[in-house]
């Protein structure tokens, strides 16, 4: 409503201006046109009168005009009327007034149609370049008059077309506008509301169907994610009830039963087993909320890999000598990347946890650094289980764990992936896996670097 008035305003107002113009110019032309008639005509009767300048002519003159819808007052010099062809009187005081001066092609005397009775020119008689008398010509004003009102008629008839037809232009515009406006704000409170399931018309290609879907796309990405959070929630609260279930069941044997010393200590255990399995999943969720919440703190500092991977060999190869594995680190270049240290270590510790994890005694892990002219990659690979073609789309997923039960006795919770692959977005990279069951798992993480060159191996 409040738009299709605006819109009338505006279109009414330009109208209104547009006519007002049109009307004035096309009354100033017709006068015009009126008034240089009325000299022409003056000027001819001149020229006959210059040749002719007796009682016969004029007369003649006089007579011609008084059959035309135009007059003629023919005067000598002294402006003494020798011929006419109206009442003297009604035209006495245009005679009367002063020529200033007398030019050859005549002048206009009256042109104000609104006011005067006569529009009138005067053209100067002359004998070998001696003044000897003037022509007067009248038009009748009442004419002009008419003449603009019945012209002030065709504009309104026009104006009121004109407006009927802006105000069905504005009701249509109005509806096609506001229609799919009020639909999509129908939808937005519908969102709000909680309820998803919203469908839009499908409009054009314009710029309120860009708008119409987009609004479809976040209801849908609205019910994705309030799917996912659910099957998030259920996920969480299974996850927690295993533990809690060991927990309780062994802390009421430790209570109620007698037991030898050695079963306590192999029940306590237990417990304190599932305690540190509880604790490390509230640390990884909390990281993960904190990720999801973009309230995790990245410290980008520029990293030697070199000496960052030498650290992690260091610290790593005690835990796969345990296990009768095998961890080789290969940088080729000194590699210098971006990078906040604390973080990328629990990326590398993920990783290299699942590779001790999922492989057996006599399997190699590796990992090599490298780059390429804009990226430094990571290449982490193991000669472990692998993960079977159907299994590897969702290793990435929260809880995601192949063989639950199996990864459940490694302590696995699986949720390394998930803060893994946030970690790295988190740094502007990607990861990616590569895995054939029985033969090993390669993971690739590439980031954005900044490089600087020396050969070097070590590991
Ligand atoms: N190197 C690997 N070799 C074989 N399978 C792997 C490897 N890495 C991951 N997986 C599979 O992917 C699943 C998900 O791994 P993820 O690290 O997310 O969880 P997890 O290791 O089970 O638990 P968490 O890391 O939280 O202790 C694992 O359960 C495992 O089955
Ligand atoms: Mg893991």
């Amino acid at each position: 409503m409040k738009l299709g008035l605006l819109f009338f305003l505006i279109l009414f107002g330009l109208e209104t201006i547009m006519f007002f113009f049109l009307h004035s110019t096309l009354v100033e032309s017709r006068v015009e046109e009126e008034l240089i008639a009325l000299q022409t005509r003056g000027n001819s009767h001149r020229a006959i009168l210059e040749k002719h300048f007796d009682e016969n002519t004029i007369s003649h003159v006089a007579l011609m005009e008084s059959e035309a819808n135009t007059d003629v007052v023919i005067t000598n010099s002294n402006k003494e009327i020798l011929g006419a062809s109206v009442d003297s009187s009604l035209i006495q005081r245009y005679i009367k007034r002063p020529i200033t001066s007398s030019i050859r092609k005549g002048k206009t005397i009256e042109d104000n149609w609104k006011k005067e009775e006569y529009i009138s020119t005067v053209s100067p008689i002359e004998q070998d370049g001696v003044l000897i008398g003037h022509v007067y010509m009248f038009q009748d004003t009442a004419w002009i008059q008419s003449l603009i009102s019945r012209l002030n008629k065709q504009f309104l008839i026009a104006g009121f077309i004109a407006v009927i037809f802006t105000i069905t232009i504005i009701i249509f515009l109005s509806k096609a506008l506001a229609k799919p406006l009020i639909k999509m704000k129908e939808a937005t409170s519908q969102i709000s509301s909680g309820d998803f399931s919203v469908s839009l018309p499908k409009t054009g290609d314009d710029e309120l169907g860009d708008l119409a879907r987009s609004i479809q796309l976040l209801a849908g990405d609205l019910n994705y994610l309030r799917e996912e959070r659910n099957e998030f929630l259920s996920s969480i609260s299974h996850e927690l009830r295993t533990p809690l279930t060991y927990i309780k069941g062994y802390a009421d044997i430790v209570q109620k039963r007698d037991l030898s010393p050695e079963e306590r200590s192999q029940y306590l255990s237990i417990i304190l087993e599932e305690t540190n399995r509880l604790s490390d999943m509230v640390k990884n969720l909390f990281d993960l909320a904190r990720i999801d919440k973009n309230t995790f703190d990245i410290k980008k500092r520029p990293i030697d890999l070199k000496e960052f991977m030498k650290k992690i060999e260091t610290k790593f190869s005690p835990a796969f000598t345990e296990k009768g594995m095998l961890l080789s680190v290969n940088c080729l270049e000194s590699i210098t990347i971006s990078a906040d240290a604390s973080r990328l270590e629990q990326i590398i510790f993920n990783l290299l946890d699942n590779a001790i994890k999922y492989s057996s005694p006599g399997d190699k892990t590796t990992i090599n650094i490298s780059r390429t002219k804009k990226h430094v990659i990571i290449n982490i690979n193991d000669t472990g289980r692998g993960i079977s073609e159907e299994e590897l789309p969702f290793i990435f997923n929260r809880f995601y764990r192949v063989d639950k039960s199996r990864a459940r006795a490694l302590g696995g919770t699986g949720l390394g992936l998930a803060i893994v692959k946030e970690l790295v977005h988190a740094h502007g990279g990607t990861i990616s896996v590569c895995s054939r069951e029985g033969d090993g798992t390669e993971f690739e993480i590439v980031f954005k670097g900044e490089t600087e060159c020396e050969n070097n191996t070590f590991g």
